[in-house]
């Protein structure tokens, strides 16, 4: 039995306060139930309504990618400055401490190596584990155009079904094959399957029209880097998509394959969460980079 409420205090119900429900802060994720917006908000930012997330899930189909070598060493002074790390449960389980702060995207389809055809990918990973590694989301790559689409549309579904028993989003990954030609026709075309699909957000590339992109797919979309670019590109890259619409980046190689990782990844989340200039960005990681 709990003891009696003793307290002399009297009790203040705030009559004179109607209690209120805000809107979710994030685009067309209002209709999810309360564990998949608090995951949601632990990738996205909510003051800033943006993300940025560290991509390093490269190994999952190439292997020792340059500047993933050891991933203990280079991407651990890094981890402090990303909203999400997008990793695979190998490198989660070996090499990131549990006690790291930042929210896990965990790479949830695999099969095929760079050696092989690479859209025939299958699901890597129960729904079981994702919870056990207390992930904020789980991604997977559809391959839209590609010679398993379906199937890996298939991966999708079916992953959303299971993660949405426990409150999880799922990130959808477009991936280019060789064949597609990367431009806002198509990655339009490729976004708005997946988030009609029931893709809680999105990730894909940057391409010029990138506003009709964002504008027709109605959950967030964030921005893979793609190949290593000079940083300056790469700052004008993210700060042109934030201004079409993107609600963040998810960036490797332009972060870790850069003269000044962790100079880099600083002035990244100033242009995405601060909306910084190019060039006063461009300047922060050369002062951060010449200390
Ligand atoms: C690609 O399939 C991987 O999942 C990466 O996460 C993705 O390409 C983002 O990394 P990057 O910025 O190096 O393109």
């Amino acid at each position: 039995m709990p003891e009696t409420d003793t307290s002399s205090k009297q009790k203040n119900f705030h009559t004179d306060v109607v209690q209120t429900s805000e809107m979710f802060f994030l685009k067309g994720s209002n209709s999810y139930d309360w564990g998949m917006k608090n995951r949601l908000a632990r990738i996205f930012n909510p003051d800033s309504g943006k993300t940025v997330m560290l991509a390093f899930d490269h190994g999952y189909f190439q292997g020792p990618t340059t500047g993933l070598e050891r991933i203990d060493v280079s991407i651990r002074p890094l981890a402090l400055f990303a909203d999400a790390l997008m990793l695979t449960r190998g490198a989660l389980r070996t090499m990131i401490e549990p006690s790291t702060g930042r929210a896990v995207v965990m790479r949830a389809s695999g099969g095929p190596s760079i050696l092989k055809e690479l859209s025939n990918e299958h699901l890597a990973i129960d729904v079981d584990d994702a919870l056990r590694m207390n992930v904020s989301a789980v991604a997977v790559q559809v391959f839209i155009g590609g010679p398993f689409e379906t199937q890996t549309v298939n991966n999708m579904t079916r992953l959303i079904d299971g993660c949405m028993r426990y409150g999880i989003p799922v990130l959808g990954v477009t991936a280019v094959g060789k064949e597609l030609t990367r431009d806002a026709r198509y990655i339009g075309l490729a976004t708005r399957i997946l988030a009609e699909l029931g893709a809680a957000f999105v990730k894909t590339y940057f391409v010029p029209g990138f506003e009709t992109v964002t504008a027709g797919c109605p959950v967030p979309i964030v921005i893979a880097g793609g190949k290593k670019l000079p940083e300056k590109d790469a700052l004008q890259m993210a700060r042109d998509a934030l201004a079409q619409g993107a609600c963040g980046v998810d960036m490797g190689r332009n972060i870790f394959q850069s003269d000044a990782p962790v100079a880099m990844i600083r002035a990244v989340r100033k242009v995405v969460h601060e909306n910084m200039p190019v060039r006063e960005a461009y300047q922060l990681y050369q002062d951060l980079k010449n200390q």
